[in-house]
């Protein structure tokens, strides 16, 4: 793509209040809404004044041609190049979209992404190009919600696609370098940096192979990460060419190799789950650093299979083919099963180089979680780090109860002990434990002035306990407190 486009086409998309929230505005929740499900209609009736906002949103956003004098006007000696560009195509006295070219936002600005055109709007009949390069996806959300955006020096973007990731990188990392396998990426990832005046450097090849030698202190990757027998057609955006979770296991093994001390790799993926323990299977992967994984979904085989297909339009509700579909579904199921795979877990693996031993906190978390989440993961670096001290250095350590955590009890009516108590947190992981009396008690007298043990040893007393069997039984439990942040170090 040609990128000398790119500031003089930002200029005319900001000329004409080309912004998420403007189009947003422009739509009204409803017709967005309908956007987000794929459904044009109700944006058609919202935009039809003839504004550059307007003819934008339909153009790029609604994949509907507009009038080529609508389109001078909102593109303004920019429709020609454009069309050189393959952004659009002009046909008599019309103009339409050949790529999505959407308003997007973080806190801090404003910015646009390129990218190819959301296939199957308004349920017409699709199949997915084999090279087609994604948008701003749910997962993209998601990666980028989980990113650390402490500020960096170094960040790889590792599949890049859209370009997305690296223009939240290029926020806080003085250097940010993306890459991918699929051409049609690498030139609509660059397309989007220059439309931000992001300085990217985006390379080709495959997985860590572009920066051979090199080292990060952030690397985050939203992978081709979809399990399948990869034998059938590969839609590079989702397919690795690698059978299973191959992919993601490599990303895992290689990456501690190129960060640098302390250095961060966020990985969003799918793994299978067999009959081996998911966190042992995973753990397994890791050396050369401390792991934080969080599983937030499982699915079961056939569900999965069904929504990749779907995904790739091979449904016939989208224009597949009756008998293929059952026949690759079949297939597909058939292979998961030849695998042992009992269902499909999605979620976040956190890695953080160290040289000593691994550290290793896998959680089950399929719950809301306050978002962004990024900045809680290094909290559970350092929760983690805390509650593996010896019992002896925890008695000795003065904690106080996390600002977030409530107490929530239930009983019975009129009881004078309530029957269960939660302490649950409000906000990151939002996690809940249930504690005894003791321990609600000890939680809620940290306030950072006494050590721990000191602090047992008095409700012990209060309660007519043994101050040594309490600490016994108590321990594990504030541990678990001290792991999860209920309790921080003072
Ligand atoms: C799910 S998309 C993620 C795109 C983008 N990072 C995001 O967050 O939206 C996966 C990307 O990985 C790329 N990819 C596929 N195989 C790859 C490989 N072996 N090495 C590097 N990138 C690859 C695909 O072309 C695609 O752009």
């Amino acid at each position: 793509m040609d990128l000398d486009l790119a500031p003089d086409l930002s200029a005319a998309l900001a000329a004409a209040t080309y912004t998420y929230d403007q189009v947003a505005e422009l739509l009204g929740p409803d017709a967005h809404a309908a956007l987000q499900r794929n459904e044009t209609t109700p944006g058609l009736r919202r935009t039809a004044d003839g504004s550059p906002l307007a003819t934008l949103t339909r153009l790029f956003l609604l994949q509907t041609p507009v009038s080529l004098t609508a389109a001078e006007g909102a593109l303004p000696g920019l429709v020609e190049r454009s069309v050189a560009a393959g952004l659009v195509d002009v046909d008599g006295d019309q103009v339409r979209a050949l790529l999505d070219l959407r308003p997007y936002a973080d806190d801090l600005l404003d910015l646009w992404v390129a990218s190819d055109l959301t296939p199957g709007m308004d349920g017409t009949p699709y199949r997915t190009r084999p090279d087609h390069v994604l948008g701003v996806s749910s997962a993209s959300t998601s990666l980028a919600q989980l990113t650390i955006r402490d500020d960096v020096g170094s960040a790889l973007d590792l599949g890049t696609g859209c370009g997305v990731q690296s223009l939240h990188l290029a926020e806080h990392a003085d250097r940010v370098v993306g890459t991918d396998v699929n051409p049609r990426a690498l030139a609509l990832a660059r397309f989007t940096c220059a439309l931000n005046g992001v300085e990217a450097d985006i390379r080709d090849g495959s997985l860590f192979e572009p920066v051979a030698g090199e080292r990060f202190d952030l690397i985050v990757t939203n992978p081709p990460f979809v399990i399948s027998p990869a034998t059938g057609e590969r839609l590079v955006y989702r397919d690795s060419g690698m059978p299973g979770d191959q992919v993601v296991e490599r990303i895992v093994r290689a990456a501690p190799g190129h960060l640098t001390d302390g250095g961060w790799c966020q990985i969003l993926a799918n793994w299978a789950i067999t009959d081996r323990p998911w966190d042992e299977r995973l753990g397994s992967w890791v050396t050369g650093a401390d792991a934080y994984a969080v599983q937030r979904e499982v699915l079961d085989p056939a569900a999965y299979v069904e929504m990749w297909l779907k995904d790739s339009g091979a449904h016939p509700s989208t224009g597949g083919v009756p008998v293929s579909y059952r026949r690759r579904y079949d297939e597909w199921l058939g292979w998961l099963e030849a695998q042992g795979v009992q269902g499909i877990g999605f979620g976040w693996l956190n890695l953080h180089r160290t040289d000593a031993s691994p550290r290793l906190s896998f959680t089950e978390w399929p719950y809301e979680v306050e978002q962004p989440i990024g900045a809680h993961v290094t909290g559970w670096h350092r929760d983690a780090e805390a509650a593996a001290a010896g019992a002896d250095a925890l008695w000795a350590t003065r904690l106080h109860l996390a600002a977030d955590v409530v107490q929530e009890t239930q009983g019975a009516a009129g009881a004078e002990d309530p029957g269960t108590i939660v302490l649950r947190q409000q906000r990151g992981l939002r996690r809940a434990h249930q504690v005894d009396t003791v321990v609600a008690a000890v939680a809620g007298a940290c306030d950072g002035d006494l050590p721990l043990g000191v602090i047992v040893d008095a409700v012990a007393q209060l309660t007519g306990a043994e101050p040594g069997p309490t600490r016994a039984s108590c321990l594990g439990q504030l541990r678990e407190l001290v792991a999860d942040g209920f309790l921080r170090p003072t």
